[in-house]
């Protein structure tokens, strides 16, 4: 390829490299916003939530959007240090900005490898469950009923469903959240997917719960540092240059890379540590 068309094709990648690395950040302050309610919320509001997170189309969309940058981030990401290795073969001096540009981006490529393996196996443990798991939890509750404590579950018109009518089989549970009269086979309620207990369990777990708050703290660590060096690239790469924001973005930039993950490895900390 002529070293000008690679060069164009190296600049299209970033610029798309800047574009949805930037949509992948607004995706993380929102997730952000709504997993401090583990932290500031109850499980029925946090349940709430995910329910709506699941179930809207607009959110739905925007979650299908998240999934494709996340991807063409990744595989965009890949090629551009394929190209910039290819490119550059033999190492420059230290101070040459170009060599450390290229030692950036490789930087870039391992922090970045290691997120996606991050969000890999986070989405196996908490999004593979809630959206396909047939054994996940729906959210229960007990009231003392005339001086007998009584188990429910919590209903998403506000109301309960006596665990007790499906343990005598006077209802039944379709479709993991739909509550059936037995007999009449008709629709009573909707009952709410425990993602606040799975999330809690995960993190408090006797085996593994110690070892998995260390891996995401780290993991946010890492992030920090791929956010950091991503912010002060993706505006280089889109031509914002203007002398009179250039320190407004950067200072952005900075606060945001470190502000976004400490908050998230203060959620697994809580919920390991302090949390009931
Ligand atoms: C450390 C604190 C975090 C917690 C407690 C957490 C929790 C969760 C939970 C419970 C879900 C399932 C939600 C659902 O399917 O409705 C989820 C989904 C997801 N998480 Fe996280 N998360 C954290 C950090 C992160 C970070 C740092 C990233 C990215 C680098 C990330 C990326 C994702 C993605 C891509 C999904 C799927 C979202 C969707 O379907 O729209 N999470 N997370």
């Amino acid at each position: 390829m002529a070293k000008s068309a690679l060069l164009k094709s190296s600049l299209a990648k970033k610029y798309w490299m800047a574009l949805t690395g930037l949509f992948l950040c607004l995706f993380l302050a929102g997730h952000l916003v709504g997993n401090l309610q583990l932290i500031f919320g109850d499980a029925l509001q946090f349940n709430q939530y995910a329910l709506f997170m699941t179930t809207n189309p607009a959110v739905k969309l925007l979650s299908y959007v998240t999934y494709i940058s996340i991807l063409f981030h990744a595989i965009d990401g890949i090629i551009l240090t394929i190209q910039n290795k290819k490119a550059r073969p033999i190492s420059y001096a230290k101070e040459n900005a170009a060599a450390n540009s290229a030692w950036a981006s490789r930087n870039m490529a391992v922090l970045g490898t290691l997120i996606l393996v991050f969000i890999v196996t986070h989405m196996v443990n908490f999004w593979a469950k809630m959206h396909f798991d047939e054994k996940m939890p729906l959210q229960t509750t007990t009231i003392d009923v005339g001086g007998q404590k009584q188990e429910f579950y919590l209903t998403t018109d506000g109301g309960y469903m006596p665990k007790m009518q499906i343990e005598q089989q006077a209802v039944v549970i379709k479709n993991r959240t739909e509550f059936y009269d037995a007999q009449a086979n008709v629709k009573l309620k909707d009952g709410y997917k425990d993602l606040h207990k799975i999330t809690f369990e995960f993190f408090q777990n006797e085996q593994f719960g110690l070892i998995a708050t260390i891996l995401y703290v780290i993991s946010m660590i890492v992030l920090a540092f791929h956010l950091n060096h991503g912010f002060a690239s993706a505006f280089q790469s889109l031509g914002a240059n203007n002398p009179k924001y250039n320190g407004l973005i950067k200072g952005f930039g900075k606060g945001f890379s470190l502000i976004v993950p400490l908050l998230f490895a203060i959620i697994p900390i809580y919920i390991h540590f302090f949390a009931k």
